[in-house]
């Protein structure tokens, strides 16, 4: 069994090893493939279906999709692109986004997204769901109008702090993070410390008492484009 292979992204040739994805790959490359619920070293999830490419021809998520020797994958495309920008759409009006209240606000993904995409306005109607807060924890706080149910939180929390502290209940619109205590967070082992805590790509789960310690304006992605060589070795 050879131990690197070769592929192409968009014309540009890509070393890697067969049991990486195309998103691993790719980064690895400095090859930039948009994404939402893929994180470094967590296991992947392929929800939000952000990382949508075409390998030979046919859609596949590159955050699960192992590499091939030989494939040709597109990524930067007009068609692979309108894709994604109508699915950050659809995740901006599911829930309340309020960018402008949000502390998350410079350093939100999903927001990042929306620029890079060049969406300038919503295309589909605003759902407005009433949707509740967590903020019963002296430490952590929770609020499920901004979550976009990437699960990070939930591996995280997991498979790196050893508590599975999160998880999903309902189904469709219903779906919501709950967690392993009735009384809410502020009845689980969560701790500010927490992997759990720095991974959410939102501003839904976020520690308390250090809103606005940077300021709008200085932050990670109002310097530098999501997806940019420097943001991405953050
Ligand atoms: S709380 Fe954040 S990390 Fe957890 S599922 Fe929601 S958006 Fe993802
Ligand atoms: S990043 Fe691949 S499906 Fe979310």
């Amino acid at each position: 069994m050879t131990d690197v292979i070769t592929f192409h992204i968009d014309g540009k040739e890509i070393s890697a090893k067969p049991e990486q994805t195309i998103l691993q790959a790719a980064a690895l490359s400095g090859v930039y493939i948009p994404h939402l619920c893929a994180y470094k070293g967590l296991v992947p999830w392929g929800a939000c279906r952000i990382c949508l490419v075409k390998v030979n021809g046919r859609f596949q998520p590159a955050c699960t999709q192992p590499v091939v020797a030989g494939a040709l994958v597109e990524n930067d495309t007009p068609e692979l692109n309108e894709i994604r920008r109508a699915l950050v759409d659809m995740l901006y009006v599911e829930g309340n986004h309020i960018c402008p209240s949000c502390e998350a606000s410079g350093n939100c993904e999903l927001q990042a997204l929306a620029y890079r995409l060049g969406i300038l306005a919503p295309r589909y109607p605003y759902m407005f769901p009433k949707r509740g807060l967590d903020m019963s924890h002296p430490d952590v706080m929770l609020d499920h109008n901004r979550c976009i149910k990437c699960a990070r939180c939930v591996r995280a929390s997991r498979d790196i702090d050893g508590k599975h502290v999160f998880d999903f209940v309902g189904r469709g619109l219903g779906q919501r993070i709950a967690f392993d205590a009735e009384q809410g967070l502020a009845g689980t082992s969560v701790s500010a410390e927490d992997k759990a805590m720095s991974v959410c790509p939102v501003g839904a789960l976020m520690n308390k008492r250090v809103g606005f310690a940077v300021p709008v304006g200085s932050r990670l992605y109002d310097r530098h484009p999501i997806g940019s060589a420097i943001e991405s070795s953050k």
